[in-house]
């Protein structure tokens, strides 16, 4: 069993967050009394993947003290400059925002609770439906590559791409799954291997730059990853690494699928460059395993994402369905 992503305590009034930043070797939670509390956990990746994000955000407004329409827009930007690239965020945050609008004050703690429990138990059923759209892409016996951690961890449960992978094998499938180790902050080594593992999937870990000799080497059915934000056109944002993937399951005519909730795609961002891409510390390159680190004098850059182009897309699998290209029709005609 999977401990809790996110979870809310009525008694305390808390919101407690499973440290990932402490996994696989240590399960604890952060009790967070504040916005503040939140926002920092969500900087310091305490929590983190789109979806989780978004849901760790709206129980953050709740946090909110004193519970006051005033009060209440400077949380909302506290938390919306936490991170910038997965659109969840934004979107957990404007339904936070509506719900509060025309609500009396004495009334706003209840009703944005309500709301933010909604957006958390929404999105498990979410998960579970792109699980089974998205496994029906894939043959009983399947080989997958993913990257980074869009699983239970990343989400209010069950996860994306993890879901897919999840499902199938729910449905007696048989499913080996190599896992990206994810440079350089390890969501793939860290949580996406100990979190299949749990699970029992027959899952290997292998470093970032193995991926297309593995795809050389042999059969892959399909490299499956999540995303944090997608654009009208289809490109995608997702972990760091994802464009080199799917750039080699090009070549190797591996399918490239992305599973990703509806609440993920952003029509109001015409394509992939117009995505912000967070550009986080030299420190997190910096530090080696082993506890060696590159001296100071080094300059690192470290962006957290990058976007891979819709044209080496193969499918979006969506709680409403799969999109194939052209995206920028399937995705219009899901906004209509
Ligand atoms: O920096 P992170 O760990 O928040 O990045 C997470 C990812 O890139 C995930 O693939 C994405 O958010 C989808 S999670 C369902």
């Amino acid at each position: 069993m999977l401990p809790d992503t996110l979870r809310w305590n009525d008694k305390t009034k808390q919101l407690e967050i499973l440290d990932q930043r402490r996994l696989p070797r240590e399960v604890s939670y952060l009790r967070c009394s504040t916005v503040e509390d939140v926002a920092r956990a969500i900087e310091t990746m305490a929590v983190r993947g789109a979806p989780a994000i978004g849901i760790a955000a709206a129980y953050g407004v709740v946090l909110t003290n004193p519970m006051t329409h005033d009060a209440l827009k400077e949380s909302l930007s506290r938390l919306a400059r936490t991170r910038p690239t997965a659109v969840n965020l934004f979107w957990a945050l404007n339904r936070m925002e509506k719900v509060a609008e025309g609500t009396k004050e004495a009334l706003l703690g209840e009703r944005l609770l309500t709301e933010a429990r909604q957006i958390h138990f929404e999105d498990i059923e979410i998960n579970r439906r792109i699980g089974i759209n998205g496994a029906k892409l894939l043959p009983d016996t399947s080989i997958v590559i993913t990257h980074c951690n869009a699983g239970a961890l990343a989400t209010g449960g069950y996860g994306t791409a993890l879901g897919i992978i999840r499902a199938a094998k729910e449905q007696g499938k048989n499913i080996k799954v190599y896992v990206d180790e994810t440079r350089p902050v390890l969501q793939g080594a860290r949580l996406t291997a100990w979190e299949l593992f749990q699970d029992g999937v027959d899952v290997t870990l292998i470093c970032d730059s193995m991926a297309p000799f593995v795809m050389k080497k042999e059969k892959i059915h399909g490299v499956i990853v999540g995303a944090d934000r997608v654009a009208r056109n289809g490109d995608v944002a997702n972990k760091i690494g994802t464009y080199g993937l799917a750039v080699a399951a090009k070549y190797h005519g591996v399918p490239f699928i992305v599973a990703a909730p509806v609440s993920t795609i952003d029509p109001a961002c015409l394509e992939g460059d117009k995505i912000p891409i967070e550009i986080r510390k030299a420190e997190e390159i910096r530090k080696l395993p082993g506890g060696m680190e590159v001296p100071e004098e080094i300059p690192v850059w470290n962006p957290a994402f990058d976007v891979t182009p819709k044209e080496l897309v193969t499918a979006i699998v969506t709680e409403r369905g799969v999109l194939y290209p052209p995206f920028e029709e399937a995705i219009a005609r899901l906004f209509a």
